[in-house]
């Protein structure tokens, strides 16, 4: 039997985002960030089929994308899977578009627990816990297909792990378009082009290291500062996915889009370990299923449409190409050679992946 009543509005306030009453234990509510008192309204169980009370949540997850990114439309599909994977017992609210706050803001709230879920860059992640450089690693998948099913590789769950000093659990991988580059007045067709051309990248050092060594000087950037960097001529272009590059309308501001994907880019989906380590183990293993769902329906869909979003960009007046890989390979040995050394997970990663 449902037992959701009504929250209060002084709870609501209070921004607690997860509730649960224990099975058999008196009525004790505890949130991620603060006790709730049994008896405020705020009834968070619902009964099973053996008559015991199971726990019911409400989380919040944020992410730096626009709703119509796919991003976003995987943390709906995580949302819809929670709902009907749990019964009804786990509910999310989803905060888009840096409502949140920078990603640095997010990871903080994650940690402190006041946010239970959050998509975050494994190019942001690089600079607090450098093994997450290794998804950086240039041309290591052929494929979104081939970088979804690394998900599941040793190497990718210890890369996980290594938040866990930072009192985050990393919980799985989300892919969606991969790294391409966007000019606003060139068009770039080979590395030797990039001279003297100021191009934003997520600030992270892999990824400045990558365009530096191709000869371009690098602008780091947060997303939501993008669009009128390149407009004002702050920048001469950038390192972007083609969902972005719909999503947030460069093609408004950059006339050529050269399709490289050089670099897959995965939203590191993260917990609060607070959050996580107070749940049941049934109820993480929902969560942990539901965002696997939700992570091959975000590859498996955006793998398909890769030529539809060319065509998007195409049909906006801007020039889309491509530019071979074998151009890059001097950067890509740049690459291994650098960052392989830094760290063993990052050598294991380009070891495991490097065809
Ligand atoms: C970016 O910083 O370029 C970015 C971040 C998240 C999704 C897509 C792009």
């Amino acid at each position: 039997m449902k037992k959701w009543k009504k929250w209060g509005t002084t709870l609501l306030a209070a921004s607690l985002t997860i509730v649960m009453t224990a099975a058999c234990g008196g009525g004790g509510s505890t949130t991620s960030s603060q006790p709730a008192a049994s008896g405020t309204g705020a009834s968070g169980a619902e009964e099973s089929a053996a008559g015991q009370e199971k726990p019911t949540y409400s989380f919040k997850l944020a992410h730096i994308t626009a709703p119509d990114h796919m991003w976003h439309k995987a943390a709906e599909k995580f949302k819809e899977e929670l709902d009907k994977r749990s019964d009804g017992r786990m509910k999310l609210d989803i905060y888009p578009s840096s409502q949140l706050g920078t990603e640095a803001d997010m990871v903080q709230q994650i940690g402190a627990g006041s946010v239970d879920f959050g998509l975050i860059t494994a190019a942001y992640l690089s600079s607090r816990s450098p093994s997450f450089a290794a998804w950086l690693t240039p041309y290591a998948f052929k494929d979104l297909h081939e970088a979804n099913e690394a998900r599941s590789a040793e190497v990718s769950k210890k890369i996980l792990a290594t938040l866990e000093e930072q009192g985050l659990v990393g919980l799985d991988y989300l892919f969606a378009g991969q790294r391409v580059m966007l000019f606003k007045d060139r068009e770039v067709l080979k590395p030797e082009d990039m001279a003297g051309l100021k191009l934003r990248v997520t600030p992270s050092p892999p990824l400045t290291d990558f365009y530096q060594s191709l000869g371009a000087s690098t602008e780091g950037l947060p997303l939501p500062e993008v669009y009128s960097a390149v407009q004002t001529g702050v920048i001469d272009g950038m390192d972007m996915d083609l969902d972005a590059a719909i999503t947030n309308k460069y093609d408004e501001v950059v006339k050529y889009g050269a399709v490289t994907n050089h670099m897959v880019w995965p939203a590191v989906v993260m917990a609060s370990k607070s959050t996580f380590d107070s749940m049941p183990e049934e109820d993480r293993q929902i969560v942990r299923d539901a965002i696997a769902a939700a992570a091959d329906y975000s590859a498996t869909t955006r793998a398909g449409q890769e030529e539809e979003f060319k065509k998007t960009l195409s049909d906006r007046g801007m020039k889309i190409y491509e530019i071979d890989p074998a151009l890059f390979s001097a950067q890509i040995k740049a690459y291994d050679e650098k960052y392989g050394p830094t760290d063993p997970l990052i050598q294991e990663f380009i070891d495991t992946f490097r065809k």
